[in-house]
């Protein structure tokens, strides 16, 4: 058995963004043009009137400032409200792949290890560009690694999942170096027309190297265990998928072919979910929660965080113990809290504790105990 460890992550963000004035303001515009465009069917009582976005809501709501995108184009236009990106030819990167490399490149410097030394690539994420051949699979030939790759989707656990899933690999011996990216395109699949969840999702892409602890070149973080755990739940569904083009309607324009939550059925139901999953792991550790030095969460929403933190610490937690960004960069899904933990744990020192834990979609959730070594 060899000692799995995070031996350096890496993140690609986009440059563009879209601050919460900005939103607001082209999502006021489409409103107003929509009410327009339906007023007969309004007064009729057919069409209900779209109400106006405000930034206070959403600051207050969800602790989110703005949001990088892949692109602006698009989805600032009152009439349209989606991003509008390149058709690409099939000789040309995804756009998760190249996404994917930009944060390679990051973590395998700062790994000091060779693109051609994996022999493992998972892409976890929320959503894959296409059905096949996998992503995973073309950002493995683009690196030049060996071995294998596959793609893995478990909403916003997709990343805490696939740590679990190369740590177990290592640790038996199957697999010597692994690369999990976390490319999230959450522009192309969130409902701008929508005021309740418009505000909620960013872009970016996270890079996780995971090798023996025996092969790090310098700092690095042992995963000490981790645990995950899924629990059927309708309350955040996409509709999307092969079968789409065969069901009646199948190809329009429908609400249930982009992200929809019951906001406060996940809030209610997914605190104490994560709160009671994050001691439990801790407690098959022997461990107590003030044996950690950081808690990186999902980045979702802050109200949901800071009542989780409070659930697992017993107590209100003290400024950078968990480590939020979703003032820039909002949820961007499984890379949420790999790009907390990127972000955050230089002030680590050898033996600190420290937990990521991510949740969503699934519902899941995957909470992962590192060791700074
Ligand atoms: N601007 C202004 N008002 C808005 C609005 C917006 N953008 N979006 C919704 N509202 C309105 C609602 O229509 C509602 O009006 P009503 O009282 O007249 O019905 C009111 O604001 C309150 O809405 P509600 O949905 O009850 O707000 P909330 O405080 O529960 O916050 C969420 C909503 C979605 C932010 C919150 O439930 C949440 O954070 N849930 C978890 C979501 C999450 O993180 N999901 C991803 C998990 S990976």
């Amino acid at each position: 058995m060899y000692q799995p460890a995070i031996t350096a992550t890496g993140v690609y963000v986009p440059p563009d963004v879209i601050t919460n004035e900005e939103l607001v303001e082209s999502y006021n515009q489409h409103a107003d043009w929509f009410n327009a465009k339906h007023a007969a069917e309004i007064v009729a009582g057919t069409v209900e009137a779209k109400e106006h976005s405000s930034t206070e809501f959403i600051y207050k709501a969800s602790g989110i400032l703005q949001r990088h995108v892949m692109t602006r184009e698009g989805l600032m236009d009152p009439e349209r409200m989606y991003p509008h990106f390149r058709q690409r030819s099939n000789d040309e990167p995804s756009m998760m792949a190249e996404m994917a490399l930009r944060a390679a490149d990051q973590a395998l410097a700062r790994a000091g290890v060779a693109a051609t030394d994996f022999d493992l690539v998972i892409c976890a994420a929320s959503n894959i560009e296409r059905a096949y051949p996998a992503v995973s699979i073309e950002i493995q030939k683009l690196l030049g690694a060996k071995g294998f790759a596959f793609d893995m989707v478990v909403g916003c656990s997709s990343a805490t999942v696939a740590i679990q899933a190369a740590s177990d690999m290592i640790r038996a011996g199957s697999v010597r170096k692994a690369l999990i990216v976390s490319p999230e395109i959450t522009t192309g699949h969130i409902e701008w027309r929508d005021r309740d969840c418009h505000f909620i999702f960013g872009d970016a892409c996270t890079a996780v190297v995971m090798e023996r602890a025996e092969d790090a070149k310098g700092a690095h973080f042992k995963v000490r265990s981790c645990n995950c755990a899924t629990e059927f739940s309708n309350n955040i569904r996409n509709n999307n998928g092969f079968l789409r083009r065969n069901r009646p309607d199948g190809m329009a324009d429908r609400r249930d072919m982009q992200f929809v939550q019951e906001g406060r059925k996940v809030f209610k139901e997914v605190v104490p979910m994560v709160a009671a999953h994050v001691l439990a792991h801790l407690h098959s550790e022997g461990l107590e929660p003030a044996s950690l030095k950081r808690l990186w969460l999902h980045q979702a929403n802050k109200g949901m965080n800071d009542m989780i933190a409070r659930r697992v610490l017993g107590r209100d937690p003290a400024p950078g113990e968990t480590p939020n960004v979703l003032e820039e960069y909002a949820n961007t899904s499984s890379a949420g809290a790999i790009l907390a933990f990127d972000m955050s744990n230089g002030e680590m020192q050898p033996g600190d504790l420290g937990l990521i834990c991510s949740y969503g979609a699934g519902y899941s959730v995957g909470s992962v105990l590192l060791e700074r070594a």
